[in-house]
């Protein structure tokens, strides 16, 4: 190898954050913070708590939920198992008691995930083998039994099948189970926020890690409750609705731009499987002149071919039977309810026929908010009813509503729009020279801080003008100069940047004079 080639290697490498992953960096994130101040205080208005949970669940979680032939879970997730190893083959058949024993240690420890193969299999399968070894069985099938427990010992394996999580419905709904909720008053409303993770095609206003600011409203159904009377659907559609207000009362607070509600009803378990076949026998007839995707979800899934956005599939689309036309008898009443209801509220919607939503948990009531500034991706917030995904993942019967807001594109219109708060500069530059003058600037430093103001302290000495300039290009609204002279007299020379007017205060004078421009100013 040449000189040159090795000092080439020895280069360090230069990291990059990930593809679809990016830094917040400040301003920025002052407008994040805001906004999430904002909705911490607007949800809380509509009587919601916040949860924190974690980032990464069981798979299985998400392939319930979410559905396991949808693009979040076949195609999106970021899935890998926790503790990638084998058990320990067994070293001889005497020796299976002993490893009978570190298996069963292991599942109890948990590091042998429970879905992963029962146990009672595996020991049944011990117990045949050992009466074999007993001599009570003939040696063909002695030997099949011990075979079959080595299948079944190679089959085990440690550590959990988990997930980043792609969004947060699942998880709310899982602690919702395991915290025992159903035991509070309901319906129990909750939100959180935080980072949600798909390996989506990278663009502006997609990312592979974004960020969700998500609510959901949950209410147990009792047992015997007979369903879908006048007064449930009554219920769930002020359910609904209110949710959509909160959201739309949140961005109206943020003066988001360019609001637009649309809604749609996705019917119920009794009448979307006749919709659906319905759909499928219309779409078969026009098959040939649709895309290779839209023909595949003919099979697959024929309410996503409404979400396509190819353009020569547009005219024929706008042929196919509407869901509205098709909805039972409760989830029509259930549907001009919610629009009964948002109407009452004062909020603007538009119908779309077309809003069929990429997860499979939801039922009637679905809903979309775009804004302005966003291109293609242009979704702000989806949401939509899902009763029975509490039940579907082991808890009892459950109503559910909830919405999710991308707050990465929310952040993006907000900008667009000329939203975003400029830079925060610092309110005092504190200019010192001399050792007195340090000793007396760190000390102011320390009240002005206590008293809220944002201080610039220099580490080291600076001649004045240098101090001042550096000042000018932090944005600093007043510089403090402490010299020798103001420190032995006692009076503090602040210098106001804008204007380049000059002043000297005592001490409290000076905190009393920046209080009240701050008061001024804000
Ligand atoms: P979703 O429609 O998949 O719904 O996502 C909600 C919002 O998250 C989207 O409207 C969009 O603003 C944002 N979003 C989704 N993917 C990305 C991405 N790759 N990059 C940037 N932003 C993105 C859900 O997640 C449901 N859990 C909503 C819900 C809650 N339904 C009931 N409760």
């Amino acid at each position: 190898m040449s000189e040159g080639t090795a000092k080439k290697e020895e280069k360090p490498r230069k990291f990059q954050a990930i593809r679809g992953t990016r830094d917040l960096l400040p301003p920025e994130t002052a407008l994040w913070n805001r906004v999430e101040q904002a909705a911490h205080e607007a949800f809380a208005t509509f009587g919601f708590g916040e949860i924190r949970l974690p980032i990464f669940e069981p798979t299985d979680l998400f392939v319930r939920a979410v559905g396991g032939e949808t693009d979040i879970v076949s195609k999106e997730m970021y899935t890998f198992v926790e503790r990638p190893e084998e058990l320990e083959l067994l070293p001889s058949i005497s020796d299976l008691d002993v490893f009978l024993q570190k298996v069963r240690q292991f599942y109890k420890s948990g590091e042998i995930p429970p879905d992963n193969l029962a146990l009672e299999l595996v020991e049944n399968q011990l117990k045949k083998v050992n009466d074999s070894l007993a001599g009570i069985s003939n040696r063909e099938s002695r030997d099949r039994d011990i075979y079959e427990l080595i299948m079944l010992f190679g089959a085990l394996r440690l550590g959990n099948d988990i997930s980043l999580r792609p969004e947060a419905t699942a998880s709310v709904c899982r602690a919702y189970i395991e915290h025992g909720m159903q035991q509070l008053p309901q319906p129990v409303k909750l939100y959180c926020m935080g980072p949600m993770f798909r390996r989506e095609r990278p663009q502006k206003g997609r990312y592979r890690q974004f960020y969700q600011i998500d609510a959901e409203v949950l209410e147990a159904t009792r047992l015997d409750a007979a369903k879908d009377t006048s007064k449930e659907l009554a219920n769930d559609a002020a359910v609904d609705a209110e949710v959509i207000e909160m959201v739309m009362t949140f961005f109206d607070r943020l003066e988001l731009q360019g609001v637009q509600l649309e809604i749609n009803s996705i019917g119920c378990r009794e009448c979307r499987p006749k919709y659906v076949e319905l759909l499928r026998a219309a779409l078969l007839k026009v098959k040939d002149k649709l895309g290779p995707d839209s023909q595949r979800r003919i099979e697959t899934n024929p309410l996503r071919v409404l979400d396509s956005k190819l353009e020569s599939e547009q005219p024929i689309i706008a042929t196919l039977p509407h869901i509205a036309d098709h909805l039972c008898e409760a989830c029509a009443k259930h549907y001009s309810a919610v629009k009964r209801q948002l109407e009452m509220r004062g909020v603007i919607y538009r119908e779309n026929w077309r809003l069929v939503r990429g997860l499979d948990y939801y039922m009637r009531t679905t809903f979309e908010i775009t804004a302005k500034g966003l291109g293609s991706q242009n979704a702000v917030c989806g949401g939509g009813r899902y009763d029975g995904l509490v039940e579907l993942l082991g808890g009892p019967p459950t109503k559910g509503i909830g919405f999710a807001i991308g707050e990465d594109r929310l952040i993006l219109s907000l900008q667009e729009s000329g939203k975003a708060p400029a830079q925060q500069g610092r309110d005092v530059y504190i200019a010192w020279m001399g050792e007195r003058a340090h000793a007396t600037a760190i000390r102011a430093a320390k009240d002005l801080r206590k008293a809220g103001f944002s201080v610039e302290l220099p580490p080291v000495e600076q001649k004045f003008g240098k101090a001042l300039g550096q000042a000018d290009k932090l944005g600093a609204k007043y510089a403090l100069i402490l010299g020798d002279n103001e420190v032995s007299e006692g009076l503090w020379t602040l210098k106001t940047l804008a204007d380049g007017s000059q002043a000297k205060y005592t001490e409290p004078d000076l905190l009393d004079h920046l209080r009240k421009s701050k008061r001024v100013s804000s």
